[in-house]
């Protein structure tokens, strides 16, 4: 080998420049194997020692072993270093700023029309001083009927507007509360066809209520209703709700104040009342009560200033849609208890001479549509999410 320690110190300084240039632990790599690898130049030179003279073997082996463990270190060291910065620079990239808002969380539902605004409804009256009460949907002929005065002949007592429950063949009982569990085929008992029904208003929870407690009484009473009717406005099953409140000195401006204090709350603080005279076997006097349309702002004329953009008709002057043109809507029915009904529950504590108070009665969809612009009742009860989801949050 001619001059090994020349070329000994030029693999070095060849190796080493190689090594400090090399930026990624591939690279590092390729140079262990081209410059330590077994078939390097300097494993080969280490190899040959014993061709060289005597006297060379001693230095040369010394300085091959040198380089080797020089470049090996430099290696190493080369190898944690890009492996520390590699380590700081994915610590750089994938760092979580937790200071950033969290992701929405995932669409989860909401409530349904109907039960948002049964719970706006429950809260005014709750703020009022009202308590919420629930009576059974499967009802007496007399709670729903009887006790609320309705005369014999009352047509909302005939098959075609009332359905009736045959109950020949329900095991449990269905009028306490506790839902008929199934067709009893062996008992063959055979109420009276006209006894039990399902409610048509939630009228007959005011008897109910007062049979429980002594006046006063302040309830409010959501809750299933049902008819034989069902076209735009009307389908079989809809929800009402239906207020009581009894006590002494209660006259029909508690009714009114009440009511208004009702109507702001939900269509608007600038909104008006007014009571029509009306008829209702269970309250003398009975009355709707209107509230001043929202749409026109009760002037039964849109496109002219005042109106709102609720209905499709904003833009062109003209009668107003909602109200048509009259500047007020139904939204209920109401009156004084007539002293006949408390007659049912004088021995509660009801002496029709003592007290005296209103009830009312509102139907939640009504409410609902009148506030939101739907126009047809049985969207309610198709469940479409199209519909639906136009009502969350
Ligand atoms: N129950 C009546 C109806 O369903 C409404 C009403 C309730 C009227 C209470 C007067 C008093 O039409």
């Amino acid at each position: 080998m001619p001059d090994a320690p020349a070329r000994l110190t030029e693999i070095r300084g060849e190796a080493q420049a190689a090594i400090e240039a090399a930026s990624s632990a591939a690279t590092l790599e390729e140079l262990r194997v081209r410059y330590l690898g077994r078939k390097s130049e300097l494993t080969g030179m280490l190899r040959s020692i014993g061709d060289l003279p005597p006297d060379q073997r001693g230095p040369v082996g010394k300085g091959a072993n040198e380089v080797k463990h020089t470049l090996e270190s430099l290696l190493e060291e080369r190898v944690a270093g890009l492996e520390a910065s590699e380590l700081d620079e994915r610590l750089r990239t994938d760092a979580v700023d937790v200071t950033l808002p969290g992701d929405p969380p995932a669409a989860s539902g909401h409530l349904h029309l109907v039960t948002q605004t049964r719970r706006e409804i429950e809260d005014v009256f709750l703020g009022l001083g009202f308590s919420v009460a629930e009576g059974p949907e499967i009802e007496f002929d007399y709670y729903n009927f009887t006790a609320l005065n309705h005369p014999p002949d009352h047509p909302a007592r005939l098959l075609q507007d009332t359905f009736y429950v045959d109950l020949r063949c329900w095991r449990g009982d269905p009028l306490r509360g506790h839902p008929a569990q199934w067709p009893d085929r062996r008992s063959g008992c055979a109420p009276r066809r006209d006894e039990v029904l399902l409610r048509t208003h939630t009228s007959p929870v005011q008897v109910r209520s007062m049979e429980a407690q002594p006046p006063p009484i302040y309830v409010i009473v959501p809750g299933k209703t049902y008819r034989r009717d069902s076209d735009a406005t009307h389908t079989p099953m809809f929800h009402q709700v239906e207020g009581l409140a009894i006590d002494e000195d209660i006259t029909l401006a508690d009714l009114q104040g009440v009511l208004l204090e009702f109507a702001r709350a939900t269509f608007g603080s600038e909104r008006e009342i007014r009571l029509r005279p009306h008829y209702f076997p269970f309250t003398e006097p009975s009355v709707e009560v209107d509230v001043s349309c929202f749409n026109c702002a009760g002037s039964g004329w849109v496109g002219s200033g005042k109106d709102s953009a609720r209905m499709p008709n904003a833009s062109h002057p003209g009668p107003c849609r909602l109200c048509k043109g009259s500047g007020w809507i139904e939204i209920l029915g109401s009156g004084m208890v007539d002293p006949n009904v408390l007659g049912f529950v004088a021995e509660g504590g009801y002496d029709p001479e003592r007290v005296q108070g209103f009830a009312f009665g509102m139907g939640i969809e009504r409410i609902a549509m009148l506030k939101h612009g739907v126009p047809d009742l049985r969207l309610f009860f198709e469940n479409d999410v199209r519909f639906l989801e136009q009502f969350g949050p």
